[in-house]
């Protein structure tokens, strides 16, 4: 594959899920793509879809409509052996190392699980050694696999969930807010480590967090979602310097700069009004109600997802001239 193959894409996906007599429509028509070894950065408030959309991606949930292609491939409808490698090559670490870890299990079973499953090691004495450079790898130590996880701290736990998925040499991670439930100086090393890995084995990642500033150093390119759809796509340096979207205007004036001057210069965009409910989204544009900028247009026509400039893709009528 070349710098700038695609390793996963996405098109007008949808997922809906059933709420009561409704739907709820938590990813409502998205379109983005993933290079391979690059870092996409996926960001938007709690609800917005992040989760569902990272989890349909790799085929943990079932689509509404929309197709996703992992290396050519529809993710839902793999079979047989190009399943079984999808099953290796994709993994993904979850938000909450306290629930996602299985405590009546040693933590060296707990990462050779997967191990076991795709008959990577020849010997319980192989896999023994490919646990413990694991173990190395993510900063624990070989003395760390006899133990459970409730004897680590939230970082600590995070660690053997990178161990986890890491142990079958795996090409695309998604990682849904790894650091969102540690404390915040524990988060910078975690986010490092992901470098370093991502360098050394040349992942691809999509990188989910709920916060702007989260994403930053990670992320080679951003996409902002709002109410299960996306608000715009591009490379982190201009989503910082020029962001077009009103919504990613207001996130991004919502993070703090820690030089006084330029905090006081900085026109703080407050977000009005509610983020309005998934299962019944407003007609036209999703934002439309926060927006001071809403015009007649954007109550009764939902914007689309274009390229104003090149690899910016924007989803507002004010810049769709
Ligand atoms: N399994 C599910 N069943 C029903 N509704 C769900 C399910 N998972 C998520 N949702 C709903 O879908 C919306 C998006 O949720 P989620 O993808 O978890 O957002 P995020 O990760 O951005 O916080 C929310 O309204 C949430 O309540
Ligand atoms: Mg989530």
């Amino acid at each position: 594959m070349n710098q700038n193959e695609k390793i996963l894409e996405v098109s007008h996906l949808k997922k809906y899920f059933k709420a009561g007599k409704g739907v709820l429509k938590a990813v409502d028509d998205v379109s983005f793509f993933i290079r391979k070894g690059e870092t996409l950065g996926v960001v938007g408030e709690s609800g917005c879809g992040k989760t569902t959309c990272g989890r349909t991606c790799i085929g943990i949930y079932d689509r509404t409509e929309g197709e996703v292609l992992y290396k050519g491939k529809d993710v839902h409808s793999l079979k047989g052996q190009d399943k079984k490698d999808f099953t290796k090559e994709v993994q993904i670490i979850f938000q909450d190392p306290y629930s996602s870890l299985d405590p009546k299990m040693k933590v060296g079973d707990i990462i050779a699980e997967g191990l076991r499953a795709h008959k990577m090691c020849a010997s319980k004495e192989e896999e023994r050694k490919v646990v413990n450079d694991l173990l190395e790898t993510v900063g624990l130590n070989a003395e760390h696999a006899t133990r459970y996880v409730h004897e680590f701290s939230g970082g600590q736990r995070q660690r053997i969930g990178i161990a986890r998925a890491l142990a079958v040499e795996p090409e695309f991670i998604v990682c849904d807010e790894p650091i969102s439930a540690l404390d915040v100086s524990i988060q910078a090393q975690i986010v490092n480590l992901l470098i370093r890995l991502q360098k050394e084995k040349g992942l691809t990642y999509m990188f989910i967090a709920h916060d702007l500033s989260m994403v930053k150093h990670i992320s080679d390119r951003v996409c902002v979602m709002y109410l299960g759809t996306i608000a715009e796509i591009t490379d982190s340096g201009s989503l910082y310097s020029n962001p077009l979207h009103p919504y990613t205007q207001a996130l991004l004036s919502a993070i703090p700069i820690p030089d006084p001057k330029v905090e006081e210069a900085k026109n703080r965009i407050k977000l009005e009004g509610e983020l309005p409910s998934p299962i019944n989204p407003p007609e036209g544009c999703r934002f439309q109600n926060r927006c001071k900028y809403a015009c007649d247009r954007c109550r009764c026509e939902r914007p689309e997802l274009k390229e104003v400039e090149p690899g910016h893709w924007v989803a507002c009528h004010l810049t769709d001239k």
